[in-house]
């Protein structure tokens, strides 16, 4: 029984639509910080894989998602390369050393880091009833990159996309590093349960066109083959977050089996633009999920409705708030499991 979620990733065009929310495992759910308090940090509960298999779960468990992406970050694989990873309270995360000023030569690999997150896929297929999907996930190389680069989040990835004219040969060592690890972890994933792998790309809307090229859609079309070539089964999800216009190009290059789109994309166009029967995940505006009510329910049936002739997964179009209300999230988890268009 696989399930909604898989059978739209396999480009069925199901009802109910399946839901599920990125970063729903996280700070709005109060049990996931009494969780956090407990364990005393980010990266402590990441790698205590029993701990992060019941984060993982705890949203489903809430609310019954068609999905539970695991619990991780996109920063274990620079952690895995050898950088040092600190998640600082209200700060965000910070890797050393900067790439903007030591070779990757200089990182030396920690494999092992990558195997706890695997243990923790494991707990959460044994404890997942059948019909919910077990969500991998990894960074897109380019923006694993920007964190791996500037040490640090950046308003607009300007070191990297910089280092990345003045020194291409460098910068594509960076790319296909990040890329070989990134299809060796998801495979671990894969092997350990996953069903279904997402790529997040949150800075993909920072390049120009033929930047994005060479930095999104190359190292995207290389994981989709390798993951592909030993995995035929497993759907790829996309999600090139800003991509805008690019997307027809990123979807077709790519050979990604799903495209996520972020909330800034016009349904009704992509539904248009986007290659016939190309299963699509989105794209709610998560600031509607904290303001709830009529506006909220107007705005997502406008999704559903413009997807109504292809498969369709109901999502966010980016990750929920931490100041979410907790019933808006039933709410709007109804009006999905509802709606039969
Ligand atoms: O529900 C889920 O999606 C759980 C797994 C998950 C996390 N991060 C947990 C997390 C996933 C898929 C991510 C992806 C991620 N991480 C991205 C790409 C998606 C996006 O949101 O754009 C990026 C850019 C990161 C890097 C990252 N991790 C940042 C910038 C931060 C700090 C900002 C913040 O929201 O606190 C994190 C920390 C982080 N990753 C938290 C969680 C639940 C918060 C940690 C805490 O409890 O303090």
């Amino acid at each position: 029984m696989p399930g909604l979620l898989l059978d739209t990733l396999r480009g069925e065009n199901v009802r109910p639509r399946p839901a599920w929310l990125m970063r729903q495992a996280g700070r709005y759910l109060p049990e996931y910080r009494a969780l956090r308090a407990e364990k005393g940090g980010f990266l402590a509960l990441v790698y205590d894989s029993e701990a992060a298999a019941e984060i993982t779960i705890q949203p489903i468990r809430r609310y019954g998602m068609d999905g539970a992406i695991l619990f991780s970050d996109i920063l274990i694989v620079p952690y895995a390369m050898g950088q040092d990873l600190a998640f600082l309270a209200g700060e965000g995360p910070h890797l050393s050393p900067r790439l903007a000023d030591h070779a990757l030569a200089s990182l030396n690999a920690v494999p092992e880091r990558l195997k706890p997150i695997y243990d923790t896929v494991k707990a959460v297929k044994a404890q997942l009833p059948a019909d919910k999907t077990m969500l991998g996930f990894a960074g897109s190389p380019w923006t694993v990159a920007t964190y791996m680069v500037a040490g640090e989040g950046s308003r607009d990835q300007h070191e990297t996309r910089s280092l990345a004219y003045r020194d291409r040969a460098a910068f594509q060592a960076i790319i296909d590093a990040i890329t070989a690890v990134t299809i060796d972890y998801l495979a671990g994933q894969i092997l350990a349960g996953a069903e279904a792998v997402q790529l997040f790309d949150s800075w993909a809307g920072s390049l120009a066109p033929s930047e994005f090229e060479r930095w999104v859609i190359a190292p995207n079309a290389a994981i989709v083959a390798a993951i592909r070539a030993r995995f035929p089964d497993v759907p790829v999800i996309g999600f090139p977050k800003g991509a805008g216009e690019k997307l027809p190009a990123y979807a077709r290059e790519t050979g990604v089996q799903a495209l996520g789109l972020d909330e800034t994309i016009d349904p009704v166009w992509a539904a248009g633009a986007l290659p016939g029967g190309m299963p699509v995940q989105g794209n709610l505006d998560p600031l509607l999920l904290i303001a709830g009510g009529a506006e909220m329910e107007r705005q997502a049936l406008h999704v559903l409705e413009a997807f109504a002739d292809r498969p369709h997964v109901f999502n966010l179009g980016h990750g929920i708030g931490q100041t979410t209300p907790l019933e808006h999230v039933g709410e709007l988890l109804n009006l999905v499991r509802n709606w039969r268009g």
